[in-house]
């Protein structure tokens, strides 16, 4: 029997590929997304390239925090275990709007797993996050490093690691995996799918996909005097294809009969600066990338890159990609969907 998995916010940038690769998998896939920061258009581009299996996808247009619309999902299907992607992400918007970040993530977070321990699905994988590592004072990262928080995003994090450890801690039913995502990049080699984000974009990548294809002048590099090989920020960039092989990966240890609440890096263990991830992408496009030097963007760490043993040895999962394959199919999705999944008139 075809296992019933459900994804929160599997509309988004990280969630579409997950329910891509679940389907191509042979899982039935039923996703729950409020379309807040994503677009129901990408559902569709999944279900097609899904092909035979695309009928196993179903979607229901529900805020995590309508307990009453989630209950109905669950009464409909039994699920075998929740992907929890959905959740506010921009960190300056977090700081500005900090009950904004604090309701939606946690409060559809409690509302979720409330559901699901009433209706005895207690098995969850979480998208938590390399902000959890605050400034690492080494590297690489490993997962038993101290936690900190730079910004109330980065404390729904935290907060929701803590709350799925004292979930377990009172109920060992539960089983957990918390995934720490390094710095997702890149798009399905298709080219149909992709991250799209609203307004201007926080993450670089995004940006420097926006001013290749002419809708920003250039991109600005904050900080040039880090102690890192060229002065900028180094970060372990992850093609998102594995990043979603890695809940797969995930789903099948929660069926490991020993896991109780579990934590795992996801990232390539590769730390990659901002001027080399520029120059690659120059590579792959063929575009040359205005550059602008400023400061330091506040908060911001020196370098970050994952140890990736635990997932490897645990997980038995590898990022396949390197910055190359990532640029690639960045710039084939960025060429073929210049303005994301909407049209000139409909994006800023
Ligand atoms: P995304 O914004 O593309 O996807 C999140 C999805 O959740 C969106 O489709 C949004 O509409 C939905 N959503 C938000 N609040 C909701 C609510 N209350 N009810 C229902 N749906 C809701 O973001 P993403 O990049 O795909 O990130 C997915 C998850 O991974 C997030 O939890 C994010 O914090 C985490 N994460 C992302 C990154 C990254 O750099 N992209 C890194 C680490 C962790
Ligand atoms: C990468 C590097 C910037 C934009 C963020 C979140 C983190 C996680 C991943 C969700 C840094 C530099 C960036 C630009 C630049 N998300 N940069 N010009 O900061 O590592 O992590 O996304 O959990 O929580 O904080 O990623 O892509 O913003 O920055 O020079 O316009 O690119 O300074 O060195 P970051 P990023």
């Amino acid at each position: 029997m075809a296992k019933n998995i459900l994804v929160t916010g599997g509309a988004g940038y990280i969630g579409s590929h997950t329910v891509l690769q679940l389907l191509t998998g042979g899982y039935r896939t039923v996703v729950v997304d409020n379309l807040e920061n994503s677009s129901a258009v990408a559902l569709q581009r999944v279900k097609e390239l899904a092909g035979q299996f695309g009928n196993n996808l179903s979607f229901h247009q529900v805020d995590l925090r309508d307990k009453a619309a989630l209950k109905t999902i669950f009464t409909e299907t039994k699920f075998d275990a929740v992907i929890h992607f959905a959740g506010l992400k921009a960190v300056g918007e977090s700081v500005q709007k900090p009950l904004l970040y604090f309701n939606n993530n946690l409060i559809g977070t409690i509302t979720l797993l409330e559901v699901m321990a009433d209706h005895g699905c207690k098995n969850l994988v979480f998208s938590s996050s390399a902000t959890v590592y605050g400034w690492p004072k080494e590297v690489p990262c490993t997962e038993e490093f101290p936690l900190s928080a730079a910004n109330p995003y980065g404390r729904t994090k935290l907060f929701i690691e803590e709350i799925c450890r004292d979930i377990h801690c009172s109920d060992s039913e539960w089983k957990i995996i918390l995934l720490r995502y390094f710095n997702p990049v890149g798009a399905h080699p298709s080219g149909q799918i992709g991250e799209d984000p609203r307004g201007i974009p926080n993450n670089l990548m995004p940006f420097v996909q926006q001013v290749a294809v002419g809708r920003r002048p250039a991109l600005t590099v904050f900080g040039n005097d880090y102690s890192t090989k060229d002065g900028t920020g180094v970060r372990d960039y992850i093609h998102v294809v594995d990043l979603a092989d890695g809940h797969i990966a995930a789903l099948c240890k929660l069926s490991d009969s020993k896991i109780g609440c579990e934590v795992y890096n996801l990232g390539t263990g590769k730390g990659t600066s901002v001027l080399e991830m520029v120059a690659a992408f120059e590579e792959a496009s063929g575009k040359k990338i205005p550059l602008v030097m400023a400061g330091r963007r506040p908060g911001d760490a020196e370098i970050v890159y994952a140890s990736t043993e635990k997932a490897e040895h645990e997980l038995k999962w590898k990022a396949k990609y390197g910055i190359e394959e990532m640029c690639r199919d960045q710039w084939n999705w960025a060429s073929k969907n210049p303005y994301g999944y909407g049209s000139p008139e409909t994006t800023k």
